[in-house]
């Protein structure tokens, strides 16, 4: 399977390892692996992904890599394509900085963009994750886009095992706001854009942001369940207990100043319900806790980088801050 991957995008791949003695070596393909050409260290590659995963874990990123792979194995037929209409407009109105580059999609979930970076006619696309949704994103991706070349890593934001300024355009959201370090991932994605970086994190200002911070309180208890089945049972119960009151609401007539009539009518008619707004409790209740940043934070440490602050949008889930390369030293 090794000849399936592009050449043009294995060449902005650049070794962890040296990469942390801030030295950018080359990795080459071998036949069931990429082998850096200074330290020989070796990564493999499994199911078309190129393994990077044993690199500077902590932890907390190993919970975050064990519950979003359950995350995304119960609730990948949820999330596709179609269902993310709101950062799909803003992706339209930012598509002038995406059309035909080299774009990274980083901690990309199961792939759910990678529509708009087809349609944008890629030069060719990087996707990872540190979770197994990556194996996800690589088999639905390359059934739908057999032809635009695309590479799939199991990879860390703290670590990204690509050289500097080699990717065109970046994307990156609901992920940096939920990590526990946010100074390094910021970096790192500032470090390996060449042109734009669109940064989307949940900060204390959504309102998926607040329902997050909301749940901090719960979490020392939460955070003690090892067993993900049970809590996404938990979820179940709880999702089962939300569509049977958002039923008597609709009978009672009543309204919700959060919940206009409209939105309870979608969510009522969706047959999918309980189950998408069991994953959609699942998700802010997996995550260890997420840390309050302000603007101000994300850009002092892209502009350390190089990239600076040219707008910012909102949606309910994330803000979103588009960052572009300024040569200012
Ligand atoms: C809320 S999901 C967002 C996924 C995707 N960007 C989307 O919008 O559909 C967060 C994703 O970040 C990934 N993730 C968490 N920590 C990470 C890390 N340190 N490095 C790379 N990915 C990470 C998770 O595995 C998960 O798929
Ligand atoms: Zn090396």
């Amino acid at each position: 399977m090794t000849n399936l991957l592009p050449l043009n995008l294995l060449q902005h791949l650049s070794c962890p390892k040296c990469l942390r003695e801030e030295r950018e070596t080359d990795l080459l393909l071998e036949e069931k692996a990429v082998v850096c050409s200074y330290c020989s260290a070796l990564y493999p590659l499994k199911e078309g992904v190129i393994i990077f995963e044993e690199l500077k874990q902590d932890k907390k990123s190993e919970r975050l890599e064990k519950v979003y792979s359950a995350f995304w194995e119960k609730g990948n037929d949820l999330f596709l394509e179609q269902d993310y209409n709101e950062q799909n407009q803003l992706l339209k109105e930012w598509k002038g900085y995406f059309d035909n580059e080299t774009i990274l999609d980083a901690a990309c979930g199961n792939g759910r963009f990678a529509k708009e970076w087809v349609d944008a006619k890629a030069q060719g696309i990087i996707f990872f994750d540190i979770s197994d949704s990556i194996f996800l994103c690589q088999k639905q991706f390359q059934q739908k886009y057999p032809d635009t070349p695309a590479l799939f890593l199991k990879a860390s934001l703290l670590e990204i095992p690509l050289k500097s300024k080699s990717i065109g355009f970046t994307w990156c959201s609901g992920t940096v706001g939920l990590l526990h370090d946010q100074e390094v991932p910021t970096k790192e994605l500032a470090r390996i854009t060449k042109k734009n970086l669109i940064l989307g994190v949940l900060t204390d200002q959504t309102m998926a942001g607040k329902i997050y911070i909301g749940l901090n309180i719960i979490k020392p208890i939460i955070n003690r369940i090892n067993n993900l089945n049970i809590l996404f049972k938990l979820c179940g119960i709880m999702a089962y207990l939300m569509v049977l009151s958002f039923r008597v609401l609709y009978f009672l007539r009543l309204n919700l100043s959060f919940l206009p009539r409209k939105s309870l009518e979608k969510i009522l008619q969706d047959k999918n319900n309980i189950r998408r707004i069991q994953c959609s409790l699942f998700d802010p209740m997996i995550i260890p806790k997420v840390i309050k940043k302000s603007d101000s934070f994300y850009t002092e440490h892209a502009k350390s980088m190089n990239q600076l602050m040219v707008e910012t949008k909102r949606d309910y889930l994330c803000d979103y801050y588009l960052f572009e390369e300024k040569n200012i030293n």
